[in-house]
């Protein structure tokens, strides 16, 4: 008998098609809804290409959380440097995250890392540093984007000695080859208070505003994600809507991005070639919130009830939403077997209302008025059998065994 495990793993088909493009690091081909900002930094670094070392760019670019500033800029490094090298320029970007280099003096060593691989990490002055770089940047041929990213991580800790010397190293070159550019990335604008006026006015000339993506877009991006990363068919336009309306508040697409890596995992840990909505309630949240435990805690018998037959029905029939017609049936047999009276059509409209007053559901109405009044019903974010268990318990407390 022979133990076959890795032939079993390998012939295992996975619904992943290529798992590293959803890696934080991975730089897509396309970028949906950037084309613009795409465009403009073009516009920007057009002079760069056309009148060689003339120019000095200082672009600022700013907006919230996983909307796309650091993707964006990385493919127009990519775009820059290729375009560059056609016309045999040497343009040069890199890529500093000031979260993780902390401080003026190592961010200057990582840009000087590109001109001595083995420049000792300590051991020099500032003022050293800086004056390696003037002389790097006078004795070679190359343009450098430097590119300072989570800028606002330098200037919360009053450490902007860099983005000073930065900003002048060009000005006092009278005539000389300009070889320095400057892309800063800043979430939030207020941070600039901190620098002296110069400085401000240098970086405030050129500023880019991200904007977040609205829904569909939102939807759409991810779908791209999808499409380039996992396999034909795994998840259905249904269960992206899902992500999307998870995400939609904060709209940050990193998120998204997790629960899409996270969901499939899931799903493939079942050996399922598919991702269903309770993959990506499991993905969205290990572990129910105790603020869930509380409102459940304080709501009637025949509110938990309905709720119970409400996370049923999505569960069984797992589905990413549900009517209320879908539900009545499994509420009125519920009831029948507790020998309790059910809540009139009315009471249970005013029972769903409370549920997204307190955040348990969502509700989207398809029609208005009230006779042919129709909605769906969705829990996003909470794993429905965790749910489930958590309202038999708390129907056990008072005596309601099911
Ligand atoms: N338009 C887009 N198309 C494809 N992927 C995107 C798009 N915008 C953002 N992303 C992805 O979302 C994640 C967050 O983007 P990121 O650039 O890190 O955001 P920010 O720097 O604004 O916080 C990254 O993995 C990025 O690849
Ligand atoms: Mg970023």
């Amino acid at each position: 008998m022979s133990y076959d495990y890795f032939e079993d793993l390998l012939n295992q088909q996975s619904v992943f098609k290529d798992e590293s493009k959803l890696d934080i690091n991975f730089i897509p081909e396309k970028l949906p809804y950037r084309e613009k900002e795409l465009s403009l930094l073009s516009q920007l670094f057009l002079s760069l290409l056309k009148n060689p070392n003339k120019t000095s760019r200082k672009v600022l670019i700013t907006g919230k959380t996983g909307i796309g500033k650091t993707v964006t800029v990385k493919l127009f490094s990519r775009i820059l440097k290729q375009a560059a090298e056609k016309r045999n320029l040497n343009i040069n970007p890199i890529h500093i995250n000031c979260r993780k280099e902390r401080t003026s003096y190592k961010i200057l060593v990582k840009i000087l890392q590109f001109f001595n691989p083995n420049i000792p990490n300590r051991g020099y002055s500032f003022q050293d540093l800086l004056g390696f770089l003037e002389i790097n940047l006078n004795n070679t041929n190359v343009h450098l984007v430097i590119i300072l990213d989570e800028l606002g991580y330098l200037i919360g800790q009053n450490d902007e000695d860099l983005l000073y010397s930065l900003t002048r190293i060009n000005d006092e070159r009278y005539n000389e080859p300009l070889k320095l550019s400057l892309i800063g990335i800043i979430r939030d604008l207020t941070y600039l208070d901190k620098l002296d006026v110069s400085t401000i006015s240098t970086l405030q000339r050129n500023i880019i505003k991200f904007s977040p993506y609205s829904f569909d877009q939102i939807s759409e991006i991810l779908g791209y994600r999808i499409e380039v990363s996992i396999i034909e068919n795994a998840f259905s336009e249904e269960t992206i809507e899902m992500i999307s309306k998870i995400i939609w508040r904060n709209a940050d697409i990193r998120h998204g991005l997790d629960l899409i890596w996270k969901s499939a995992k899931i799903a493939e840990s079942k050996n399922r070639r598919y991702i269903s909505p309770e993959d990506i309630r499991i993905a969205n949240q290990g572990l129910i919130p105790f603020s869930i435990h509380e409102k459940l805690k304080y709501l009637s018998s025949a509110k938990l009830i309905f709720l119970l037959s409400i996370v049923r029905q999505l569960k069984n029939g797992n589905k990413n939403k549900v009517t209320i017609n879908y539900v009545l049936e499994d509420y009125s047999l519920l009831c029948e077997n507790l020998e309790r009276t059910p809540k009139s059509y009315s009471q249970l409209w005013n029972y769903l209302q409370e549920f997204e007053r307190e955040d348990l559901i969502n509700l989207s109405i398809v029609s208005g008025n009230i006779i042919g009044r129709k909605a769906f019903i969705e829990i996003l974010d909470t794993p429905l059998l965790k749910l489930k268990k958590i309202i038999y318990n708390i129907l056990k407390t008072k005596g309601i065994i099911i």
